[in-house]
Formats: structure tokens, sequence, C-alpha cells
């Protein structure tokens, strides 16, 4: 999603922005843009499409020292020149990262004040209603005080005043926003990654926060235009996860790092004995009730979650798309805990369903992989998952990092609700040391599934079906599917196709039906009877030989505790999606209209 970054200090100032956009690239964008102080006068420039488009038109050499930039994903009007960031409006030049939902009211206040609008941008009206406080007021930092009242939504803005050469200013409301320093000059970012090439040390900016930034200096200002301490920050990690390795695509590079991904993320909080879960997930006893919220990718292991825990806890779990449970009536009560599963902990809906049941009395708990983000920051209790940097716009290794932490769940909880008996815990641990090595000979199988891709490329829309937890890992294994090759594909539970969909199936129609749990397999193989009878090409995925001939072709999961299965089920599944988008000749890490981290509604 849309990228912030700016400078003011001793070097020159666009090769640090261009830079830190860059690094935001594979967020997602359709525009971008630059604005700088040169002689006095800002100068802005900006272009539709790449990047690359952009630094056409720049001079790196410029005597430029205060500047900012932005990577633009289309919210308010089509994603063209017009409507990239930065925008002017009278003395002031913004970017924005954000809606102000209420543009379209302050917008009709200002053309009655005589503002004319060349973009269809809410940004372009968050610049004017700066500009108006900015006339009455003379004083910047008021100005963005009484705007950050005014402003219904969410924002972060980098902000340049002409009338201020010498300074640079930010501030936010739920979107995320850093300030770091350096030596010779400090920064604004809207993620860590832009800056990482030149500090490691930040702020993190919380909401209705203003932040005045010189050269040498950094203020900061509460939403009472305070002036506050803030605590200095240090990333740990590097951006060296930006490297390809080797890999032709970030997405293959991350699917092969999932052995050491699941290692990491499980030798967190378990050292082999029950007593390192107790230690870690203690709190999670007192509750009767679980809700998942999450979106995409992650609302799909929140169902694996769901199935996982209902079957070994014994606990009733709900799990919810965030952009819904938002506004819906919730029936937790304080036997409730709600969990807010997000890769980036940025993500807008899923932020706001948690300050909803944080307003509400209930107890929450994050599962997110960046540190420090809003999710994390805000949930009272927060499970990491050690996936380090997912730089592919569809997820795979946060997701089965997530799988992890869910089946580290079920299974403490099983314990403790004595639905694990001892002996069987034993086996589920046993088997946890043998999962690195699963999951990379899964991955190691690639060619086979590759095959079956070269296969099927070419159709024009591909099912996939199961049941039960096989029904959660179908709706994932459909996503990748068709967010990176652009085939249409939809996961049905393989019961319900013959209630309408099955009229889809034709002669050839690909149809991968996932089938592990062993209460359900024949069930499924029933199902996959009725879509074979009608012509279907039937890959079938199961931890168990077919026995009669029903299916085109076989994907071997190997077996495992049922609690750790879908760890290794969904990885030949994002191996499929990824080759035949590649034999699509997709943009595979960066698939159109799509944003890696979805900070707006
Ligand atoms: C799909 C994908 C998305 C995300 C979703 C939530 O591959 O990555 O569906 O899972 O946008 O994002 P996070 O996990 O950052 O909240």
């Amino acid at each position: 999603m849309c990228g912030i970054i700016g400078f003011i200090g001793r070097d020159k100032c666009i090769p640090k922005i261009i830079h830190g956009l860059e690094a935001l690239e594979y967020r997602g964008y359709d525009s971008a843009g630059i604005a700088y102080f040169k002689d006095g006068k800002i100068e802005t420039i900006k272009e539709e499409g790449k990047i690359a488009n952009l630094k056409k038109l720049l001079n790196f050499n410029e005597d430029a020292y205060n500047g900012i930039g932005h990577t633009r994903w289309a919210t308010h009007g089509e994603a063209n020149k017009t409507n990239a960031h930065p925008h002017t409006v009278g003395k002031f030049t913004i970017v924005h990262n954000g809606i102000i939902e209420n543009y379209s009211e302050l917008k009709n206040e200002l053309i009655n004040k005589g503002y004319k609008f060349k973009s269809a941008t809410d940004t372009e009206v968050a610049c004017a209603t700066f500009d108006d406080i900015y006339k009455e007021e003379k004083d910047i930092l008021k100005t963005l005080h009484i705007a950050s009242q005014k402003f219904r939504g969410s924002y972060a803005f980098g902000i340049l005043c002409s009338d201020d050469t010498s300074t640079l200013y930010a501030m936010r409301n739920t979107s995320p926003l850093i300030v770091a320093s350096a030596a010779y000059g400090n920064f604004i970012a809207s993620d860590v990654p832009a800056i990482l090439e030149f500090t490691n040390k930040y702020i993190l900016l919380d909401d209705y926060e203003i932040a005045k930034i010189e050269s040498d200096k950094i203020t900061v200002y509460d939403k009472d235009l305070q002036v506050i301490n803030k605590k200095i920050n240090t990333f740990a990690g590097t951006f060296a996860a930006a490297a390809k390795n080797g890999y032709e695509h970030f997405m293959l590079k991350e699917i092969h790092e999932q052995d050491k991904v699941f290692s990491d993320t499980i030798n967190f909080y378990f050292d082999g004995t029950i007593d390192s879960l107790e230690k870690n997930f203690s709190f999670l006893k007192k509750f009767s009730k679980i809700d998942i919220v999450a979106c995409g990718s992650a609302y799909h292991t929140g169902l694996v979650g769901k199935s996982l825990i209902e079957e070994y806890a014994n606990t009733p779990v709900n799990v919810e798309v965030a952009s819904e449970y938002r506004y819906k009536k919730c029936f937790y009560d304080k036997n409730t805990l709600v969990i807010l599963v997000s890769q980036s902990g940025e993500t807008a809906d899923t932020l706001a369903a948690l300050r909803k049941a944080k307003e509400d009395g209930i107890t929450t708990m994050a599962i997110v992989n960046v540190i420090g983000s809003s999710i994390a920051r805000e949930a009272e209790h927060v499970i990491y998952i050690k996936a380090g940097c997912e730089i592919a716009v569809a997820t795979t290794k946060a997701y089965l990092a997530q799988l992890a932490i869910f089946s580290l769940l079920a299974i403490y909880l099983g314990y403790q609700n004595k639905c694990i008996k001892e002996d069987e815990l034993a086996k589920i641990f046993t088997d946890l040391e043998k999962m690195p090595k699963l999951i990379k000979d899964t991955i190691a199988n690639y060619e086979s599934y590759f095959n079956i891709a070269d296969k099927i490329y070419q159709n024009k829309q591909i099912f996939f079906i199961g049941r039960g937890i096989d029904y959660a890992l179908s709706m994932e294994g459909s996503l990748k599917l068709k967010e990176i090759s652009y085939i249409n594909s939809v996961a049905y539970q393989a019961g319900e196709l013959k209630h309408g969909t099955i009229s889809l199936i034709e002669k050839n129609t690909p149809v991968i039906a996932i089938a592990t749990d062993k209460n359900l397999i024949e069930k499924t193989i029933s199902n996959i009877k009725e879509v074979k009878a009608r012509g279907a090409y039937v890959i079938y995925v199961s931890n168990e030989e077919p026995k009669e001939d029903f299916y085109d072709e076989f994907i071997k999961i190997t077996k495992i505790h049922p609690l750790l299965e879908s760890i290794l089920t969904i990885i030949p599944l994002q191996l499929l999606a990824y080759k035949v988008a590649k034999n699509n000749k997709c943009d595979i890490d960066k698939p159109r209209n799509l944003a890696k981290s979805v900070t707006v509604e």
C-alpha cells in the first residue's frame, strides 16, 4: 500500500528519498512522486507507474536537502499523474497514507471559500485544509493540530510548508509513521525498511502526535500540542531479506525459507517441554471462547486454527473477517479471548476490530510478524511469529508461521483441557521435531507440483474442494492461485458443490481436492467422483494413497500428527500457484492491484 519517506539533513535528499521509496516498492503502488526545497521553493515531480519512470525525470545531484516522497496505491481517483502525491495547495505540499473519510464535506466547505481542486484525491483536500487554517493561524504547528481535529479517518502525513524551508513536519492517526535519526540528518517513513539502509534508530509516532523535524533536531508534540519525550527504538534486524539470494522471485525464496521460519517460530515458545508452553501461554487458560479476527490469508489461518482448537482442545472458536467484525454485533464477554492475526500488524480493519474489542473491555491477543506494529503495540498479549521480512505481496512463510502458532496453542489448550493425554502429547512432541525436515522435503519435491502446474495453467478457472480443515486449506490454496495468476478460482466445501456450483464443471476443469482428515476422506472422495463423472481434471492431495481410480494427478502429503499436517499440506498448493503464475508470465511478487500492507479500510 502507499509508502512515505522524507529526509532533511546535510546530505542531498533526492537519492535518499528514492532509495527509501524503492525499499517500499514491494508493498504495491501505481504511481510515485517527490517534492523538495530548491532555492527556497518547493519543486514537485511525479509520474504514473513504477519508480523507474519517476527516476528518469530527476536530477539526483540537485542541491536539495529537505524533501518528501510517496508511492501511491489508488483509493480516491484513478492511478494517474494528477492524482499521484505529493499534492500542493497554497503554501503546503504533502504526501499522505490513509483515507480522510469526511473529505467531501471538507471539500465543499473549501470550494465555497474559493479553493479549486485538480485531482480526485482526499489528499488534496487535506492539503487545502492545512492551507486554509494556516491563513488564519499563521503558525504551522497550530495549523496541523487544528487540522488533526477536523479530519475523520486515517492518515500519516509528510508535510512541507513553503514558509519554513528548514523543517519537515509529520503527523499520524491510525496509519503508521516513524521518525528516524542518522548522524547527517533525520527521516520520516511509513515503514522501517525505508530507512534501514541509513539508520536503525527510530521513534514510533502515536495517534494524533505531530513531529517537527529539523536537520539535527526532532521535536514530538502530543495531542494537546505539548512537547513529549519519545522512546528511541533500535531495529535489530537488517534488510538483507530484500535480496533474492539467487531465487527468481521473492515468493519462491520465501517458500524455501519455511523450514527455518517454522523452527524459529516454534523454538521461540517451545523447548520440548509442556512447561515452556505453560510459561508462554498460561494466560489462555481462563478463556472458554475464542474469536479469531483477521483478513485474507490471515483469516484462512484462523479457520485452520478453529479446526485445531475445537478438535483438540474442545474450546469453541468463532472466526470472522475483520472488515465485517468491526461493524457487527459481537456476542463476546469476559470469558472470550479475541485473537487478531496479522502479518503486517497494520491492516486497518484488523486494527479497528482490535480497538472495538478493547473498547468493549474484551481481552485481546495478537499474532503478528512485524515487531512494534500498531496491532502488536495495542493488543494486550502479543505472540510474534518469526517469519522475518516478507517481501512478496502474496504471503507464504508468514501464513505457515501463523499455522505453527495455532498448532502450539491447540496443543497447549488441548493438554490443559485434558483432551490431549500424556502419551499423545509425547507423540506430538516427537512429530514437532521432525517437522523442519519434512517441510524441507515437501519443498524439495517442487518439480512434481510444477509438472502439474504445467498441465493446468491455461485454464480459465480452477476449483478447490475440501471438508473441515481441508476446506480451510482449500481457501488459502485458491487465494494464492488467483491473486498471483489472475485465474478465477473458488474454494468450496466438497459436499456443497452439488448445490449449484457443479454446473460450472466442464471437461478438463481442474479441481484440486484436498483430503487429509481421516474421518472425512471417504466423504470427500464421493464428492470427487461427482466432479470426475462430469469431466473434471482432478488433482488429489492426500496423506493416504488412493485405492481407486478417481483422480488424474496425486500429490502425497507425508502423514504426521493431524495437529501439524496442514503445515505440510499448504506447501504444494503454494508452489502450484507459483508455477501457474510463472507460466502465465505474471508479476508474481507484485500482483496487479494488490498491496502488501492494507492500511485503508
Ligand atoms: C494474501 C495476503 C493477504 C493478507 C491480508 C492480511 O496472500 O497476503 O490476504 O493476508 O491482506 O494482511 P495482514 O496479515 O498483514 O493483516
